[in-house]
């Protein structure tokens, strides 16, 4: 059980209904014995001094001020920003940002009795960071084998949230199976470096550079990325990486500023012959044409993809622009008629790109033939939050004020003996967990 879920599970028996009569004015959460080690388990990370926060939590002086909007935005699971819906959906993932209901339950008791300190002998020593400027990977698999960089580029201290889209050399000699992907920001911006998204792009039969597939993406405070077991993911040899670097300016200037992205290859003794391939790829949602969202009008798109052989969805990003609010990913298996929802953001935010990375054993299993089906839902009325102007005709495009919209799957391409066992590692799971009952 991670600590998250432990310190869910105490303030959930804190709050047993049995005790609830007993319950006086000192049975409230409080900052020292709870509310303390949320925060720091959840936002510290980002909200500490020179972290892309706008504010600090690393004291009770420091959240007290906030905690009527602190209670509003776990409520509103806007904080940590993680939209990816509780209660639809596969819900193992892996690197989950998302507050238990319980922990937001104890912020609103908290908040709701006036946010008290408590007793500060109750304090949790304060929590180490990993350091910035560093893989963190690294502990586990020593440093990368191979790294790419962004073209440099002058940050500057203050201004507009800005987008840099550089296109570099890979400097990759021959295909290799990824094992690992992180993205490291300088030292000296990460602060002001909110996301940095990176694409191979290869070049077809023709010669023309098309996008091949996603090398890695980062959100601030973000673990790298790791293949699951068995499976290939190649970093083509002679290819380019496109990058869509977040930048939000944060106070300092930070000249000739770069991003790295290091990879890390599967070891010598990888069997590629029995690996199967897997793929990071982006999948339209509007059958790959174009459409029009009037002026103060919504619209729904799908897009519909399928395969002839078996396959297992690892990770699921979605990605739309300043209109677009909401996407889900559903299966439909043609043979039963059977139809489900794998997973769904309905308060999708452009200012935050997660990729929602299934935990080993609970991927999306599909039989050949079955059909995902891709919704996004888009508002271009004034009650969008994030509409820079309803007034306008909205079409498919590149520009942040186009609209996009598509999904970055990861797809491991099975055969069916892989398939079968898959689903017979699951059955026993499955049974193990009915025995243990
Ligand atoms: C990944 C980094 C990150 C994490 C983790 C995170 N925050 Fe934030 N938070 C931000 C950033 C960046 C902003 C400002 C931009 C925005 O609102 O998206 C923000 C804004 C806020 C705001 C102010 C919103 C406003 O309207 O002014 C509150 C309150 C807040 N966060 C609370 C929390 C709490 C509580 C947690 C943990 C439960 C948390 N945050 C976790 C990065 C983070």
């Amino acid at each position: 059980m991670n600590k998250r879920k432990l310190a869910g599970l105490i303030s959930a028996l804190a709050f047993t209904p049995a005790l609830a009569g007993a319950q006086t004015a000192a049975d409230h959460p409080t900052y020292a014995k709870e509310v303390s080690r949320i925060i720091q388990d959840n936002c510290q990370i980002c909200h500490q001094p020179g972290q892309i926060g706008p504010m600090s939590f690393t004291s009770y002086e420091e959240v007290r001020p906030w905690a009527p909007l602190i209670r509003m935005k776990v409520m509103e699971r806007e904080m940590p920003p993680y939209q990816y819906d509780a209660d639809i959906g596969v819900q193992h993932l892996k690197n989950d940002w998302r507050l238990s209901a319980e922990d937001i339950g104890t912020i609103v008791a908290w908040v709701d009795a006036g946010a008290p300190m408590g007793n500060p002998e109750e304090l949790p020593p304060p929590k180490d960071f990993p350091a910035v400027g560093e893989w963190r990977l690294a502990a586990e698999l020593g440093p990368p084998d191979h790294t790419i960089q962004s073209t440099p580029w002058n940050v500057p201290a203050n201004g507009q949230d800005l987008w840099w889209e550089p296109e570099v050399d890979s400097g990759i000699a021959e295909n290799r199976c990824i094992k690992a992907v992180e993205t490291l920001p300088s030292k000296a911006a990460h602060g002001s470096t909110h996301h940095a998204n990176s694409h191979f792009i290869t070049q077809d039969e023709n010669g023309e550079w098309v996008t091949y597939g996603r090398l890695s993406e980062f959100a601030f405070g973000k673990l790298g990325e790791k293949v699951p077991k068995g499976a290939c993911r190649t970093a083509p040899a002679n290819s380019k990486v496109g990058w869509s670097i977040h930048y939000y300016p944060d106070g300092k200037a930070v000249p000739n500023d770069q991003v790295t992205v290091g990879i890390w290859y599967q070891d010598e003794d990888f069997d590629e012959e029995s690996a199967y391939p897997q793929d990071l790829r982006a999948y339209n949602l509007s059958g790959g044409g174009d459409f029009l969202i009037p002026p103060h009008g919504k619209l729904m798109t799908q897009g519909f993809h399928s395969f002839d052989h078996p396959v297992r969805l690892d990770s699921w990003q979605p990605h739309l622009h300043l209109r677009g609010v909401a996407m889900s990913m559903e299966v439909f298996y043609p043979e039963t008629g059977r139809r489900e929802v794998l997973s769904q953001a309905s308060n999708w935010n452009a200012g935050w790109n997660h990729s929602h990375t299934y935990e080993d054993g609970y991927q999306p299993l599909l039989p050949a033939g079955a059909t995902i089906i891709l919704t996004a839902w888009y508002d271009n009325t004034a009650d969008n939050p994030r509409n820079p102007d309803p007034d306008q005709w909205v079409g498919a495009g590149q520009r942040t004020t186009d609209e996009m919209s598509h999904a970055w799957i990861a797809v491991t391409h099975l055969d069916e003996a892989g398939y079968q066992k898959e689903l017979e590692e699951r059955d026993a799971r499955e049974q193990r967990a009915m025995a243990a009952r």
